[in-house]
């Protein structure tokens, strides 16, 4: 088709993309209201949220109605209701709450998101730490109510590909396991419920050992998933036949994530089995927008991290040592990387 025959281009997905931050604000402030958790009682009208949520009568309607048009809330009558999906992922008394990464958006990602711009020309991190500050995860833990929150976020945000990890890996050749970085302990909880014959331990700074053992208590699980408290750069990684690094990797420089396999290879007996998965970026580096874009978010948030293709991370795991190395998609934009010793 020549130039001339071409269809008129039109800006609809562009301005849809430019002006995709008033969406996205609007759920996020209906998830710092807590709105989602309120409707899970039942739904309530115009005034009955106004008044719980001191909304103005200016902004009220709007506010909901257009949480109703985005596919965030029902509306019957002149009642408003949560989704199947809200009700589900966004009631902050449901085990399947994922609203901790939506909070943590809010609070922390929207406002440094704001400076992207001198991200891009600085090649510095934008949040707390900026200037000298105290590092995201020294001002994280030293707040217990924002160390629990972010380390729930993370079970919210790794459960889709903690099932799928229990699902597609061939959990029956192995008996043990170790997860670096295991934050709540989201993924050994997903691959113990689903395998009853494996015994497995959770790797983490000290301060996260209590989040883990009421989560795995919680589960059932405090018989077969133990915690082991450290740092993977000043100790070793717990030998088991397979360790598993969640959204661990993305968060260091080139150095570092070689370390990190190097001392995942040490922690493996022969024949052992390392799984890394992240939103993998794929090799052509033009698909996986996601994986793409919290690459952009680890320039915001880290000194060095940044995410990888299927293809970088395999030369890594080969580099170490590492056989067999492959792809597999897990679900939505994450994707594991599996190599053997
Ligand atoms: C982005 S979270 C990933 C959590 C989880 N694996 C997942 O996929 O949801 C990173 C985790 O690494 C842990 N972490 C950070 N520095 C660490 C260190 N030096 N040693 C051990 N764990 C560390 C954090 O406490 C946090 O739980």
């Amino acid at each position: 088709m020549s130039a001339s025959q071409s269809p008129q281009p039109t800006p609809d997905a562009i301005m849809q993309l430019g002006l995709g931050f008033w969406g996205s604000k609007t759920l996020l402030s209906a998830c710092e209201l807590g709105l989602f958790s309120e409707l899970a009682a039942g739904p309530l009208g115009l005034e009955q949220l106004s008044e719980r949520f001191r909304l103005h009568p200016r902004a009220a309607r709007d506010f909901l109605d257009a949480l109703v048009a985005l596919g965030m809330l029902a509306r019957e009558g002149d009642r408003y209701a949560n989704t199947a999906a809200t009700d589900t992922f966004l009631d902050r008394a449901k085990p399947t709450y994922i609203g901790g990464m939506l909070e943590m958006a809010n609070a922390r990602l929207y406002p440094f998101w704001g400076s992207l711009t001198e991200a891009l020309r600085t090649g510095e991190l934008q949040n707390e730490a900026k200037g000298g500050g105290q590092s995201f995860f020294a001002a994280l833990y030293a707040d217990p109510a924002r160390l629990e929150g972010f380390l729930k976020a993370m079970t919210g945000l790794s459960l889709g590909a903690a099932r799928a990890i229990a699902e597609k890996f061939p959990w029956s050749k192995y008996r043990t396991f170790v997860d670096v970085g295991t934050a709540q302990g989201g993924l050994p909880v997903q691959v113990a419920l689903a395998h009853p014959h494996l015994t497995g331990a959770g790797f983490d700074l000290p301060v996260v050992g209590p989040v883990f053992e009421d989560y795995v208590r919680a589960n059932g699980l405090s018989e077969r998933l133990q915690f082991r408290p450290g740092s993977f750069f000043e100790d070793p990684i717990p030998g088991a036949d397979v360790v598993v690094m969640g959204h661990i990797l993305h968060d260091w420089d080139l150095e570092e994530k070689r370390l990190l396999i190097a001392k995942a290879y040490d922690a493996l007996p022969e024949g052992g089995a390392f799984i890394a998965f992240d939103a993998v970026i794929d090799d052509e580096r033009r698909e996986n927008a996601f994986g793409l874009l919290m690459s952009l978010n680890m320039l915001i948030e880290t000194p060095g991290g940044f995410d990888y293709t299927g293809a970088d991370c395999v030369a890594w795991m080969r580099e170490a040592g590492f056989r067999d190395a492959r792809v597999e998609h897990l679900v939505g934009p994450d994707s594991m990387i599996v190599a053997t010793k």
